[in-house]
């Protein structure tokens, strides 16, 4: 896979300037400008960062910039004193940004709220001290289990306001993910709602959370959202620990002082998958992430005051946090929240939302232009896209195909495309064209974002054109640590070289100096933008008690960019049919949730191991993708190669 994506990249020779009419509008409209800057903020980082910071509000500033004293553990804005959701909204509250809109909402029935600064400013407020009358406590842990609705940004903020730390869990996950992220936190609230609509009709998340935190002792109380007001809708409510939103917030006061937060106390946690069964806690931070995501929205969206912006990710996952909530809300931007699919109930729903409420900038991902390419240029032609001037996309490399089509249908050649390449551990965006200044090409993530100091280097840390990514400055959005386990934090983000980030990304660099990131080489695998860990689906199947061994890989995929498929070998004595197939896939929606289910598995008696007994992944990938099977020597038993590629052709 990742020498596919190098000879597509390497094939690449289009180039896109900036367009004029963008150009002359943009914060910063040079090349030379961007480098500048650039300069400027890799050879006195304190310096630049410091500056950028005084364009928020701190309730006490900072010792030190930078404490870089005990590698990997660095702290950002030392003793400085902050609040993040003041920030986002208080800030706000003394300029004519009061009364814009923040967040404008629509469900997926077409239901429609708009909340301005001064809106928000009183629903968070509410939700704060309806969590303080609960005993919430600055560091307390709350679990999130929402869908896209208004409150889901309310709870977030409120939760940052009185210092406690958030734990959003994306809505797809099942009952164990919630309860295993709920224990691994010791989060004492859930938050959830009666249920969402999803494609027309109610998923009910309630009963989800109910199932999850049966077994979660640290769980005092469960907050209710109503979201689905039908009459034959109605879900149990459990007096000693279940409590409505609306009755909690009704009698609370519309003020609520923000937390003096310390710059490194934890702001949120964020589940993501690794390479082993179990998902890591990321730790962020206040004052450092806050500046991130402030700034990277400020100058990668270029944004306007007069600018409608859509980020069409889920604030379950890292997308919706800085992208969502905090960056374009600490810059005082309006933000499109929506809560359904684009394809409910017509495939052009997303396009009539664009012309609705004459969207300016559009953030998506390369998996969702790659099925509105598939569903046809009959759906965004149906609608007036003028008002677009910026488009993004984030979470997976875009090929160029997929970009230029973008480029065309959606942009009418008028809109510059940012590509940015980030991840839940930084925070914010890293390798991303800055839109006025940035020529692009189709398929690149193309430069450093300010302050990132991103090389491609070997194994040894020598750069190389191609090879593995690497960042070898701290930077103020990075990841704090993972939770409760400071040695896997050490392990898998800081081991690979002497105090250089590695994020498991492959990367090549041309010879502009421009990043093209070829995927994940560790064994995680990116289906629609979603993070798999293999070994997660591993040990699910191998809880199985028909399953002996199980190996799962990640192969191309035309829509999703990636997908899974699983090689399962069963115990003696069991016959591997459809049956158990479904049963596998069972599990993993009860372990995981429906978006981890394998696009294949395939039963086989054995799986090709080296001597030393390791599942050798590659030659799997390369039966699984149709090519002629790799370098075999070092395989115990060559017949199994055999063996599977007729089994994988049969299926
Ligand atoms: C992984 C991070 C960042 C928010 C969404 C995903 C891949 C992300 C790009 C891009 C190529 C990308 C990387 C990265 N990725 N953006 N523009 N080009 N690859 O966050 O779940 O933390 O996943 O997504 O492989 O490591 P995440």
């Amino acid at each position: 896979m990742e020498n596919e994506n190098l000879k597509t990249v390497l094939e690449e020779k289009r180039t896109f300037e900036p367009q004029s009419n963008f150009q002359q509008n943009a914060k910063l409209q040079s090349i030379a400008e961007y480098k500048e800057k650039y300069k400027k903020s890799i050879e006195n980082p304190e310096e630049f960062w410091a500056e950028a910071a005084s364009e928020l509000h701190f309730f006490k500033k900072w010792d030190r910039v930078l404490n870089a004293d005990n590698p990997p553990f660095f702290r950002w804005f030392e003793n400085a004193k902050t609040n993040i959701c003041y920030n986002c909204i208080d800030r706000h509250l003394g300029s004519a940004t009061r009364n814009k809109a923040a967040i404008i909402w629509e469900g997926e029935p077409g239901d429609e709220q708009v909340l301005t600064y001064a809106d928000l400013a009183r629903k968070v407020n509410k939700m704060a001290n309806g969590l303080k009358s609960l005993g919430v406590k600055k560091g307390d842990r709350i679990a999130i289990y929402l869908p896209m609705i208004p409150e889901l940004a309310i709870s977030v903020l409120a939760c940052a306001r009185i210092g406690a730390v958030h734990s959003v869990i994306f809505a797809g996950f099942s009952a164990e993910s919630i309860r295993d992220r709920v224990n691994d936190c010791q989060a004492k609230i859930t938050i959830t709602s009666d249920g969402a609509w999803r494609r027309g009709k109610h998923l009910l998340l309630k009963n989800i959370v109910d199932q999850a935190i049966k077994n979660c002792p640290s769980i005092e109380k469960n907050i209710v959202i109503k979201r689905c007001k039908t009459e034959q809708f109605d879900c149990t409510m459990e007096p000693e620990k279940d409590i409505w939103y609306h009755d909690l917030v009704e009698k609370c006061s519309i003020h609520c002082p923000a937390e003096e937060m310390d710059s490194e106390d934890m702001l949120f946690l964020l589940y993501t998958s690794g390479t082993t069964g179990k998902p890591k806690g990321i730790i962020h931070t206040t004052a450092g992430y806050m500046l991130y995501s402030y700034y990277t929205s400020k100058y990668v969206f270029d944004l306007k005051p007069e600018d409608v912006y859509w980020c069409t990710a889920d604030i379950g996952w890292i997308t919706g946090h800085s992208y969502i909530v905090y960056g374009p809300l600490a810059n005082g931007a309006t933000c499109l929240m929506y809560e359904g699919t684009p394809n409910t109930p017509h495939k052009g729903r997303f396009w009539e939302l664009v012309e609705k409420y004459s969207v300016n900038i559009f953030y998506t991902a390369p998996t969702a232009i790659r099925t509105f390419m598939k569903w046809g240029d009959e759906w965004p032609n149906k609608y007036d896209l003028s008002s677009l001037r910026l488009l993004g996309t984030v979470g997976e490399p875009i090929n160029p195909e997929a970009w230029m089509w973008y480029h065309k249908v959606i942009g009418a050649e008028r809109c510059p495309i940012v590509d940015t390449w980030w991840q839940t551990e930084t925070g914010g965006m890293m390798i991303t064209p800055i839109p006025g200044c940035t020529t692009t090409k189709p398929g690149s993530a193309t430069l450093p974002f300010f302050g990132i100091d991103a090389c491609v280097l070997d194994k040894n840390g020598e750069e190389q054109n191609a090879g593995l990514l690497a960042i070898r400055k701290p930077w103020p959005g990075m990841l704090r640590g993972i939770y409760g386990d400071e040695e896997r934090f050490k392990q898998t983000y800081w081991s690979k070289w002497k105090n250089i980030y590695f994020p498991g990304d492959g990367a090549r660099k041309d010879e502009d100096g421009y990043f093209w990131i070829l995927g994940r080489v560790d064994d995680v695998v990116n289906v629609s933008g979603h993070r798999i860990g293999t070994a997660e689906l591993e040990s699910i199947f191998v809880s199985h008690t028909k399953v002996a061994e199980s190996a799962v890989i990640g192969i191309d995929h035309k829509i999703k960019g990636q997908a899974m498929v699983a090689f399962v070998s069963l115990r003696e004595g069991n016959d591997g049919n459809d049956d158990l197939i479904e049963e596998l896939k069972k599990l993993v929606v009860e372990k995981i949730g429906k978006f981890a289910i394998p696009e294949r598995i395939i039963f086989t008696a054995d799986l090709p191991k080296t001597r030393s007994g390791k599942i050798m992944r590659r030659l799997l990938r390369d039966i699984a993708e149709g090519r002629t099977v790799g370098n075999v020597t070092t395989l115990a038993d060559a017949s199994v190669i055999e063996a599977l590629k007729e089994k994988y052709q049969d299926d």
